[in-house]
């Protein structure tokens, strides 16, 4: 099998000849963005870029360890390669911002080490029957594994747009949209139960496991995300200033960091908006959807605009409910694993489209750009659905249940076709803002006026 840059995660009844193609390619094109993330002097790979994060020597080496726990020693069954290193690399043990005083894997170190255990995950993925075990069925370790060396490489992007200096990154422009686009439209949604959630989907996570039914009263959600250009309206407005707009924890937060506009955003003496992207200092681009803002700062537009952030339910029958079928699709698009005309994933560009730039990826109900681009903040806690089953280990996802966290769906320009579909979950703090991070809004249906 080839690698298809839009290459998505194993389809439901994939043999397992196909899965370990894709499989195979999937882990040659993750470690292919790790190696291009990690194309830096020693100084830049050691160094605390921002108390965030990692230094990206700590995310490469966790890569590894990780692949190393559940591919080789477990799959595969072989003893440890460095079982000394283990807890370096346990994100529980240290906090992102102590990790750069420990006695780390040097650079070459690193790129020895993870270099050694794909080499033996390799002959593993070669090994297994792919099916019979429920790790090993469809490939499930294996995706997993593909999804976390991901999810990290995002993580490394983020840790790239914090650092300071010149770029290193490069990458070739979003598509525009061919025809103007109304960037306030909305779309209806219809009342009645959607499936939420997949039981069938190979390489769905836990959280995102089991599918239930869920029956939602009629909505109007935004047909795109909120722009730039809306949001520099909210912050000419005084968004910032005007408390009402704020819930008691979103001020705290906006008074304590001293929030003022999107992060990486500043004003020259003229008044006009620019910002830094990857160590590239540009004006801030109308029509794009805003980017680097915090879950509180969502929350204060939505009420300055008159309406409210989406819950994670209405995102996903936005995004996923084909009322033709009364189906819920994989993607938004439909079925068919993701392409690049359907939607800005996988570091292809490095910033988000603009508003209508990708007319074939829009959902069943109308809803375009559900997938890439921005995270889009949902105005729900992190839960487990009804019926959730811990698997494989609980410091994925049932660790973090309850908490302040909130749920961001959708994936970014930085996700990877492979760890995203319409059913993935991502969770964080409120407050967080480095991520890559937007929203959409929606609202009540007003019975005899929308419906
Ligand atoms: C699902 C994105 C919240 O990065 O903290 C990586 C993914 N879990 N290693 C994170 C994850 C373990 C996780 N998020
Ligand atoms: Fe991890």
């Amino acid at each position: 099998m080839t690698v298809q840059p839009s290459t998505g995660p194993a389809a439901p009844g994939e043999t397992p000849e196909a899965m370990r193609a894709r499989a195979a390619a999937l882990l040659g094109r993750a470690r292919e963005r790790s190696a291009r993330l990690t194309a830096l002097d020693d100084g830049e790979l050691t160094a605390q870029h921002s108390p965030l994060m990692s230094p990206l020597v700590w995310d490469l080496a966790h890569i590894g360890s990780q692949e190393e726990l559940w591919l080789v020693r477990d799959v595969g069954g072989r003893e440890p390669l460095r079982p000394e290193i283990d807890g370096l690399y346990d994100a529980f043990q240290h906090t992102r911002s102590s990790r750069v005083d420990l006695p780390l894997l040097t650079p070459s170190e690193a790129r020895q080490y993870v270099g050694e255990v794909r080499d033996k995950a390799l002959d593993a993925l070669e090994g297994s029957p792919l099916r019979g075990r429920r790790l090993e069925q469809d490939g499930f370790a294996f995706g997993m594994i593909v999804q976390h060396e991901q999810q990290h490489d995002e993580t490394m992007l983020a840790t790239h747009q914090l650092r300071a200096g010149d770029p290193v990154l490069e990458a070739s422009p979003p598509p525009r949209p061919a025809a103007p686009v109304d960037v306030g439209a909305e779309v209806l949604v219809p009342a009645g139960p959607f499936e939420m959630g997949t039981s069938a989907e190979p390489w769905a996570l836990d959280n995102e496991r089991p599918v239930h039914t869920v029956d939602l009263p009629a909505y109007v959600i935004d047909t795109y995300p909120v722009t730039n250009g809306e949001y520099a309206a909210f912050v000419e407005a005084g968004g910032y200033d005007d408390r009402r707009l704020w819930t008691g924890t979103g001020w705290e937060h906006r008074v304590a960091e001293g929030l003022a506009a999107p992060r990486f955003w500043f004003r020259d003496a003229g008044g006009e908006w620019w910002r830094r992207r990857f160590g590239v200092v540009e004006p801030v681009p109308p029509d794009e959807p805003v980017v680097h803002v915090s879950f509180h700062e969502a929350q204060a537009y939505a009420r300055w605009a008159g309406k409210r952030l989406p819950t994670e339910a209405e995102w996903e029958k936005a995004a996923r409910f084909d009322p033709a079928t009364g189906r819920s699709r994989r993607f938004p698009w439909g079925d068919d694993e993701p392409a690049p005309r359907h939607a800005n994933l996988g570091q292809r560009h490095l910033q988000p489209a603009p508003a209508g730039a990708y007319p074939a990826g829009a959902s069943a109900l109308g809803a375009h750009q559900m997938l890439g681009d921005v995270w889009e903040w949902c105005d729900s806690g992190w839960h487990p659905y009804p019926g959730f089953t811990m698997f494989p280990y609980p410091e994925y996802s049932q660790v973090f249940f309850g908490g302040d966290y909130r749920v961001l769906r959708g994936g970014s320009f930085g996700t990877d076709p492979a760890a995203i579909r319409a059913t993935f979950r991502n969770w964080d703090h409120p407050v967080r803002r480095q991520i890559f991070s937007g929203f959409r809004l929606a609202r009540d249906a007003r019975a005899g006026l929308d419906i």
